[in-house]
C-alpha cells in the first residue's frame, strides 16, 4: 500500500486534500490520471446499470435533502458508532473495533491494554455531517450532508416511475458524493469521510424479492470481474443477523482481497431492504409510495433490492489488483506496471517519436491529434525509448506507439503491448481500428 500511495502521488493519481496546510483527515483529491481512472470506472457502471438496460433509469438527486428524510431513514437515531476516548493518549477509537485499533503511544498494543490507558465509557457518535441552511444557525435550519445516496432515490420513486412509465420490476440508479464522519477512517482511499457511491435500488413485487436478490448478487460479482479484478481476490461475505443494517432483511458484501493487513474487505453491498424505506417515508411524509399494478389491478408498496458500491473503493481495488513489479529479460532494471484493464486505463496510448529529428515529431503529433479525437492519448519525446516505456507502464497505458525513420517511408509505426511486450508493425491508416479492436476486449 505504501508503494501504491507513493506512485499515486508521484504520477498524478491521488493527492492528500489541502496538503499545503498539512492535509485534511482522510479526504483525498484525484489528480489528472486519477480522475480519468475513477471516471472510467463510473462510466462502466453507468453503462452496465443504466444505458444497456430498459428497466433501470438514471437519477442525480441533490446532496442536501429535507432533514425529515434522515429521521425517516433511521439515520438520525441509528447511524451511530460507539466511541471511546483515551484520557492518557488522547486517542479516539470505535468501541466495537478495539481489537483492530492501535494505541498511538504503544503501537504494538491495543487501546486499553496498558496500565496507563484510561478509556472513557462508550458513547454513541452520529456519523452524519451537520450544517445549516440559510442565514441562521439554529436548530430549525439544520440539514445533513447525505451519508448515502439511496434516500434521494427512495423519495423520487413515484416521480421516476410515473414520468418514465416504468412497471415494477424496475430500478433507479445514481452516482454521487456521500459523507460520513468516520471515527477511524484510513487505509488511503479505502475509508474516507467524503466519497462517491454508485447505488441502484431495484423495486420488485413482495414475494419475488429473494429471487431478484440472488440475481443481483451474481450480476454485481460479474461486473467486478469485467473490470479485470482477479477472481481469486473476490468473494462474498453473507451478513449474520447481528451484522445486518437496520434496514436490511438480507445482505451480502462483495469483498476484495487488498492484501497485507487489510485482507478481504467490502467493496460493495447487495441488500434486500424490503419495504423499510418506502414505508418509513410514507409514515414521515404522509405521501403514499404505492405502486398500482394495472394488469392485476392491485396496489402495493414494492420491496427494494439495493446494490451499493463505492467508486473510490473500487478504484483502490483496481489499483491494488493492477500493481506489479517485474524483471525484464535482458535489462538490469525491473519495471513497475499498472496492469489495469484497458477500458479503465487513464491513457489508452502514448505516441513517441524515436528521435527529435528528421520530421519524426511532426509525424508523431499528427497521429496524436488524430487519435485524441477518440481516445485519451499522451505524447512523449524526452529520454530514451526504454525510459518512456517505463513511464507509461507505471501509469497503466496499454499501448505505446513509436514513430521511427521507416514510418516516413512506409507510413507504418510500431505498437507495443504493455503486458506481452509484443510489438506489431501497423499501418497508420489502420491505427484507429487496431486500437479500437484491442480496447474493446
Ligand atoms: N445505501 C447502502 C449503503 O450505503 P454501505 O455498506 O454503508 O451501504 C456501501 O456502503 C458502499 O459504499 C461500501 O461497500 C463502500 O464501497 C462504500 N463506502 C461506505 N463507506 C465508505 C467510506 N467511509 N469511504 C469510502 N467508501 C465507503
Amino acid at each position: 500500500m505504501d508503494k501504491l500511495v507513493s506512485l499515486c502521488k508521484r504520477r498524478g493519481f491521488i493527492f492528500q486534500s489541502s496538503e499545503i496546510y498539512g492535509g485534511t483527515g482522510s479526504v483525498w483529491d484525484y489528480g489528472p490520471l486519477g480522475v480519468e481512472l475513477k471516471k472510467n470506472i463510473k462510466d462502466r457502471w453507468w453503462n452496465a446499470m443504466v444505458r444497456s438496460r430498459d428497466d433501470i433509469e438514471g437519477l442525480d438527486a441533490a446532496i442536501l435533502m429535507h432533514p425529515r428524510t434522515w429521521e425517516a431513514s433511521g439515520h438520525v437515531a441509528g447511524f451511530v458508532d460507539p466511541l471511546v476516548d483515551c484520557k492518557t493518549c488522547k486517542g479516539r477509537f470505535r468501541a466495537d473495533k478495539l481489537e483492530d485499533a492501535r494505541c498511538p503511544q504503544k503501537p504494538s498494543k491495543r487501546p486499553g491494554q496498558a496500565d496507563q490507558c484510561a478509556l472513557t465509557e462508550a458513547r454513541n457518535f452520529n456519523l452524519m455531517f451537520k450544517t445549516y441552511m440559510g442565514a441562521l444557525e439554529e436548530s430549525a435550519s439544520v440539514v445533513y450532508l447525505r451519508p448515502e445516496t439511496a434516500q434521494g432515490i427512495f423519495v423520487n420513486f413515484l416521480n421516476v416511475q410515473q414520468s418514465m412509465r416504468q412497471k415494477v420490476p424496475f430500478g433507479i440508479a445514481q452516482i454521487g458524493k456521500a459523507f460520513r464522519n468516520e471515527i477511524t477512517p484510513g487505509n488511503f482511499i479505502f475509508r474516507t469521510r467524503e466519497f462517491e457511491q454508485m447505488e441502484m435500488q431495484f423495486f420488485v413485487e413482495p414475494g419475488t424479492d429473494m429471487e431478484w436478490f440472488d440475481q443481483w448478487k451474481q450480476m454485481r460479482l460479474e461486473w467486478h470481474l469485467s473490470l479485470g479484478l482477479s477472481p481469486e481476490r473476490l468473494k462474498f461475505h453473507q451478513h449474520t443477523a447481528g451484522e445486518l443494517a437496520h434496514y436490511a432483511r438480507a445482505a451480502f458484501d462483495v469483498t476484495f482481497d487488498f492484501g497485507g493487513t487489510l485482507g478481504f474487505q467490502e467493496i460493495e453491498g447487495v441488500h434486500n431492504r424490503g419495504d423499510f424505506d418506502l414505508t418509513q417515508h410514507q409514515t414521515f411524509s404522509g405521501k403514499k409510495p404505492e405502486y398500482y399494478d394495472q394488469v392485476n389491478n392491485k396496489r402495493y408498496v414494492p420491496y427494494v433490492i439495493e446494490t451499493s458500491v463505492g467508486a473510490d473503493r473500487v478504484t483502490l481495488a483496481a489499483l491494488v489488483n493492477a500493481y506489479r513489479e517485474e524483471s525484464v529479460e535482458g535489462e538490469d532494471e525491473g519495471r513497475v506496471v499498472l496492469g489495469l484493464h484497458a477500458s479503465i486505463a487513464p491513457i489508452k496510448a502514448a505516441i513517441f517519436p524515436l528521435t527529435k529529428k528528421d520530421g519524426l515529431p511532426d509525424f508523431a503529433r499528427n497521429i496524436l491529434n488524430d487519435l485524441r479525437k477518440s481516445f485519451p492519448v499522451d505524447y512523449d519525446e524526452t529520454g530514451s525509448i526504454g525510459k518512456r516505456y517505463r513511464r507509461q507502464d507505471e501509469v497503466g497505458t496499454p499501448f505505446c506507439i513509436t514513430v521511427d525513420p521507416q514510418s516516413l517511408t512506409d507510413q507504418t509505426v510500431t505498437v507495443r503491448d504493455r503486458d506481452t511486450l509484443a510489438q506489431d508493425r501497423v499501418d497508420v491508416t489502420q491505427l484507429h481500428a487496431y486500437l479500437t479492436n484491442k480496447l474493446a476486449r
